[in-house]
């Protein structure tokens, strides 16, 4: 049963987009889809988030600050979400954390399993997209965005411990990942997310 589904990739991979038409095509099937994202989520996530992604802080805050939004999160809409018999699709989640916080801001990769341990030891996503895009590719992606929060003001050198940091999680459980070469063409790459849904809803 495929029903907790992730969206993981740097700035600018374009994973939202294609988040949005994902969505679509399982509601057009039938099914009952919660749409929500990282961090946020709930009321009091959307006020960390606004916090995280705006005011500079120590590292390891900014890690607590992310679970802790996760752990609402959780508590408030993915579990009671799952439990329903819905399907939950997350603009992020944990590996976000890994891959920022770790790779990209050196946190120890150890102290966020703790982390990940304590706010959620049973659930993990059923699947995880990952859109992959070379750096300078995400970064010109975003070169038109007006305002750029703290993450997006980041160097191309962030961006590639980044990357590396999901690399890293990636091979840590590979069967739970499908790696999209988010680098193609916008219609390229909803094929890949079309043919990713098929795989799925064929194997339910
Ligand atoms: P993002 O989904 O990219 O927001 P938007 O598309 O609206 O810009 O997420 C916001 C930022 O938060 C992104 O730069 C990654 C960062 N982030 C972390 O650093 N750690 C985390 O655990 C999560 C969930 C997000």
């Amino acid at each position: 049963m495929n029903r907790f589904i992730t969206f993981e990739g740097v700035d600018g991979a374009g994973k939202s987009t294609h988040l949005a038409g994902f969505a679509d095509a399982l509601r057009q099937r039938g099914l009952d889809v919660l749409v929500t994202r990282e961090p946020g989520g709930t009321p009091l996530g959307e006020q960390l988030r606004e916090i995280l992604l705006h005011h500079p802080m120590d590292i390891n805050t900014e890690a607590l600050l992310m679970f802790a939004a996760r752990m609402e999160h959780i508590a408030q809409v993915i579990q009671p979400a799952l439990d329903a018999g819905k399907w939950v699709v997350s603009d992020r989640f944990s590996d976000a954390s890994f891959a920022y916080q770790g790779g990209g801001r050196g946190m120890d990769w150890d102290k966020l399993r703790q982390l990940e341990q304590w706010v959620h030891p049973e659930l993990q996503p059923d699947l995880t997209l990952f859109f992959d895009v070379p750096v300078e590719v995400a970064r010109q992606r975003l070169a038109n965005n007006v305002s750029l929060d703290r993450f997006e003001q980041e160097h191309s050198d962030f961006f590639e411990r980044v990357r590396a940091g999901y690399h890293r999680r990636l091979a840590e459980s590979p069967q739970r990942y499908a790696l999209i070469d988010a680098s193609k063409s916008p219609e390229a790459v909803a094929q890949q997310c079309r043919d990713i849904l098929e795989g799925l809803l064929a194997r339910e």
